[in-house]
Parts: C-alpha cells; sequence; structure tokens
C-alpha cells in the first residue's frame, strides 16, 4: 500500500531524530518515495547522508536550491507529496506552523501543499504542556493536521515525563492509516475474528484448539491498511495484536457471540477466521478439580452456538473459514450453505505449512455462486489480500 507513495519526511532538531532514520528506513523498504528535509537543528543531531543512504535519494537541506533545473523545491515536494510526516517535530516548528511561517524549505512546503500532514511532536515535558504549545496543537488539529501523541519516558533532559516522541511502530501505523484513506475499503466497517476459544472445565483447565489468531490478524491488518475500520474480535493468545484496529478480547464461544453481535449491527463485512470451539463443558468446576479424588473423569460437553450461521444483518457479506484436513471443498461449501455465507475459505491443514500456527497458508476460496479458486501456497497477508479481494468483488455485484 506504501508502493510509489510520495512522503515528504521533514525532521527538525530533536535527539529523536535518530529515531527517524529507522522509519525511513522502514518507508523505503516499504516501496515510498521518500524525500526527506531537514532543519538546520536536525543536522545538529543527525548527518544528512544517512537519510540519503537509508532513502537512495538526495536530502534537501536548503530552501534555496533546484530540485532539478527546472524544479521549484518547495512547490515541487508540495504538490507530489501524498503525506508530510514532521518527526520530531520540535515546540517551534509547531509554533511556526500554528502561525503560517515560511521560514525554511520545511515550512514553506508544509504551506504549499494539499497533503495530509501528520505531526509526531518531541521534546521536554514543560514545553509540550506550557499552554502556548497546547494552543498551538489545537489550532493545527482544527485545521486538520494529524498529530502522534507523544509518550510518557525519559526525555532528553535525563528526566522522566510526557514528550517522547512515539515509537516508530505507531508511526508506521499512523502513516499507513493516512494513506489508507484512499484505500479501497475506506468507509467500511469490517469485523474479524481470530484465534481460538477457550472452554473452561475448572479456574485452571480447558479445553482449547491450536489457532494462533495470526490469519486474523493478517486479516486485520490488511483491512486496515486498504481503509477500513476494523473491530478485532480475539480469542486469547500469546501473540501481540496488530496496531490500529478495536481489539475485542473473548475467551468462550459465549463471549465471542455477544462480542460479534455487539458489533455487527452497521457492519459492512464479516469473516471469521476464529476456530470456535464447538462445544463446551456445561457445568464448569468452580473450584480446581483435584486429582487425588478422581478415578477417571467424565466431563458432560453441550454445543455451542453457531455464531456465523446465526448472525445476520440487511447486507453484510458473511465470510467464513472451514480448517479442512480430506474432501476440501465439498466439506467447504456444505459450510458455506449451512451458515449462509457469501463466501467460505477452504483451508488445507494436511501440510505443515499451512493452517494453524504458521506464517503461510493454502486456501481454496468458494463462492456461493459456485465459483472455486485454488490458491497457490502464499503468506497470511497475501491470502488475507486475496479474500479482500473477493470480498470487494462480491460487494460490488450484489
Ligand atoms: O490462527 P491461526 O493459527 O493462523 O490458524 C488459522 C486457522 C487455521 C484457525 C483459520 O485459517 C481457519 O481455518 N479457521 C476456521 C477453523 C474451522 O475449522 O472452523 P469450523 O469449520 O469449525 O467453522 C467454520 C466457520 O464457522 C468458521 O468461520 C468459524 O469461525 C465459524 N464458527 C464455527 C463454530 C461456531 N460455533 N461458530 C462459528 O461461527
Amino acid at each position: 500500500m506504501l508502493a510509489n507513495k510520495s512522503i515528504v519526511l521533514g525532521v527538525t532538531g530533536g535527539i529523536a531524530a535518530f529515531k527517524v532514520a529507522e522509519l525511513a528506513s522502514q518507508l523505503t523498504k516499504a516501496g515510498a518515495l521518500i524525500d526527506v528535509v531537514m532543519t538546520r537543528g536536525a543536522m545538529e543531531f543527525i548527518a544528512p547522508l544517512t537519510f540519503q543512504a537509508l532513502t537512495h535519494r538526495p536530502v534537501v537541506t536548503e530552501m534555496f536550491r533546484l530540485l532539478t533545473e527546472t524544479e521549484i523545491g518547495h512547490i515541487s515536494l508540495a504538490s507530489r507529496a501524498d503525506l508530510i510526516v514532521v518527526a520530531p517535530a520540535t515546540a517551534n516548528v509547531i509554533a511556526k506552523l500554528a502561525c503560517g511561517l515560511a521560514d525554511d524549505m520545511l515550512t514553506t512546503t508544509i504551506l504549499a501543499t494539499r497533503a495530509p500532514v501528520l505531526i509526531a511532536p518531541a521534546m521536554e515535558e514543560n514545553m509540550l504542556t506550557n499552554t502556548v504549545t497546547q494552543a498551538n496543537i489545537a489550532s493545527l488539529r482544527e485545521r486538520g493536521m494529524v498529530f502522534v501523541e507523544s509518550q510518557f519516558g525519559r526525555l532528553a533532559s535525563g528526566k522522566i515525563g510526557k514528550g517522547r516522541m512515539a515509537e516508530v511502530d505507531d508511526l508506521m501505523v499512523a502513516i499507513r492509516k493516512i494513506i489508507a484513506q484512499k484505500g479501497d475499503l475506506a468507509g467500511m466497517k469490517v469485523v474479524i475474528t481470530a484465534g481460538g476459544t477457550h472452554e473452561p472445565i475448572d479456574p485452571v483447565r480447558f479445553i482449547g484448539n491450536r489457532s494462533s489468531g495470526k490469519m486474523g490478524f493478517a486479516l486485520a491488518e490488511a483491512a486496515r491498511d486498504r481503509g477500513a475500520e476494523v473491530t478485532l474480535i480475539l480469542g486469547p493468545t500469546y501473540l501481540q495484536p496488530p496496531k490500529g484496529v478495536k481489539i475485542v478480547n473473548v475467551e468462550t464461544a459465549l463471549d465471542m457471540k455477544r462480542a460479534v453481535e455487539g458489533v455487527v449491527a452497521d457492519a459492512h463485512v464479516l469473516i471469521m477466521a476464529a476456530a470456535v470451539a464447538d462445544f463446551r463443558v456445561e457445568q464448569p468446576a468452580e473450584q480446581k478439580i483435584k486429582r487425588e479424588k478422581l478415578d477417571g473423569m467424565d466431563l458432560h460437553l453441550v454445543k455451542n452456538p453457531d455464531i456465523l450461521a446465526q448472525v445476520s444483518n440487511p447486507g453484510l457479506v458473511k465470510v467464513g473459514f472451514a480448517a479442512e484436513s480430506q474432501d476440501l471443498v465439498e466439506n467447504a461449501r456444505a459450510k458455506l450453505e449451512k451458515k449462509h455465507l457469501q463466501l467460505i475459505v477452504a483451508n488445507n491443514i494436511t501440510s505443515p505449512e499451512s493452517g494453524f500456527g504458521v506464517d503461510t497458508n493454502k486456501v481454496t476460496l468458494v463462492d456461493a455462486a459456485g465459483n472455486v479458486t485454488e490458491l497457490p501456497l502464499m503468506s497470511k497477508r497475501e491470502v488475507a489480500e486475496q479474500v479482500l479481494n473477493k470480498v470487494g468483488t462480491l460487494r460490488s455485484s450484489s
């Protein structure tokens, strides 16, 4: 999604400038075309050559230099930018932007642009909380600029307080979100379930399954990066869920049902990648069951409700997953029909590189019109993109 996007990265004079080298590197690896514009202050902290080496592009440090023989630098940068990021942003540059000053290449470019502007402040806590800085931030927000809040932690002075620049991962999420506003899922509400459910036996033990959440995470990230407003309903997992999506943590199938019902009313798409337990223990023990008291143990199981089959809203595109070890397409098609789905992702779990816990997957897409598309082994992120492409065609043909 960032491929060939033109991003102006404005670096101003703060110690966090060194972190922005990592940001420039990640954006370049993602395929974005990065034009770094440095203020004089920034060059006291980090050399232009660092950014030039990371972005493979010239770094702009002077106002009065033509980019090519004919291009006026700030006008050219301002008009070709898809996004301008200022990181770290000092109190000084924020004040200049709030006043509309244009006394260097960065402020001039920002004044001349129609592109969205993302600002990551970094400064001492007293400067940040000063009413002048707060008023400047409020005024820029009012004019549509987006801020990635600074964080609490160790500051340049050695003091602990608020004012540290946001982490590079958070900046990447914020950048992706802004670029995604022009994505094909912009304005759509997408609900995704991920992971397995835990059905308690007693306060310590549960019935569970091998789902890690990875497939659902990949779907959530892909939908987020294509502009959707994503709610991720997540069973227990040790993995870190994606940023920039709304997370609802659940434990059991009944919790998941309530959570899905709570958000699906105004959703456009529901994709259930979760491995929901089909059965639960009817009466979980209130206290830990003691081994010594048992001579064998019977668990009385009752069926869990079928969430996907029961949930609906007019116009909702429902997508299921089916992890199958045999008769892949036939079994998946039966589930598609029973649960009234528009699409089912038949998940081949016969190979160690596909299905539970791994980063790759081999799936076949089966839709309600009878179309069957077998995909090769690919990353879960690539599977997610293919599923969302298919959702896009189903929505436009419905
Ligand atoms: O999390 P990972 O480690 O990445 O693994 C991903 C996965 C293998 C779990 C995933 O890709 C997958 O295949 N999920 C579906 C697992 C499955 O076999 O589901 P099922 O056949 O039991 O159910 C079919 C569909 O109905 C699923 O969309 C399921 O979420 C849904 N369902 C099932 C039972 C139930 N009570 N309610 C439901 O809504």
